[in-house]
């Protein structure tokens, strides 16, 4: 990683928001040290490394959104899923996965985050879950504005790792507030989601971890 990325772990967090950082920072920094990020996060990244990475994250994103989407609306009103501001990340994937010339996965098999106790789905374990697919908008920010200093006007469909544009921020303030507004109505039971955090980080790491490494046309 280049010096000029900031360093993980943040500034530590009370509440609930910081119990997850906590308990994940180990699996965050095994994802980070992954030969997949470290090239695309090097001064040398090139279009092929960025381009390795997206079809990564397609998969990722792709079996995980819906279990993690589908428990969240069945089991929030609609206006705390307002709150808490997440949309799935997929399409704008498949969208740079398009524009760079890449094909979409034809199908991503769906993984469904169980909990200690064997709930399938259940609502803390999806919002634990979906914490890790949101925070990533946070480093992924940092990355993409790295790549474009690399790759200038090369770099093409870089939507998913600019999600939120300018509003990173505040889209993850208004994220981490929802979330912590949910703990204190007791919604979210912290260890249930620390389970679905670790879980998803675990899938990011193994999907990560199998990306081939061996150069390719970029
Ligand atoms: C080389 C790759 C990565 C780097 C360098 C990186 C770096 C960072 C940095 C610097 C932050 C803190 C940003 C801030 O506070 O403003 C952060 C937050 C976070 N990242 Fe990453 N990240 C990487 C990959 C990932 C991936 C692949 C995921 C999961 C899919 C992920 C999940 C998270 C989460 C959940 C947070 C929020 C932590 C919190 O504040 O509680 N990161 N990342």
């Amino acid at each position: 990683m280049q010096k000029s990325l900031k360093p993980f772990p943040p500034k530590d967090a009370p509440g609930l928001v910081g119990a997850l950082r906590s308990a994940t920072a180990d699996l965050h920094q095994a994802v980070e040290r992954l030969p997949v990020m470290t090239r695309l996060t090097a001064a040398a990244a090139d279009l092929a490394d960025y381009r390795r990475y997206l079809s990564a994250m397609a998969l990722v994103y792709g079996g995980l959104e819906p279990g993690l989407f589908a428990a969240l609306t069945a089991g929030l009103s609609r206006q705390w899923v307002a709150a808490l501001g997440v949309r799935p990340k997929y399409p704008a994937l498949c969208a740079d996965l398009e524009v760079n010339g890449l094909s979409v996965p034809a199908k991503v098999p769906m993984v469904v985050v169980t909990p200690a106790d064997g709930t399938p789905g259940s609502l803390g374990t999806a919002l634990g879950g979906l914490y890790v697919l949101e925070g990533a908008t946070l480093g992924g920010r940092l990355i993409v504005r790295q790549l474009r200093r690399q790759l200038g006007g090369q770099l093409i469909g870089a939507s998913f790792l600019d999600f939120h544009g300018d509003q990173a921020a505040a889209a993850w303030k208004g994220f981490s507030g929802a979330l912590e507004g949910l703990a204190m109505a007791q919604f979210v039971v912290s260890e249930q989601s620390i389970v679905g955090a670790r879980a998803v980080f675990g899938q990011v790491y193994r999907i990560l971890a199998e990306v081939d490494m061996s150069p390719c046309e970029a």
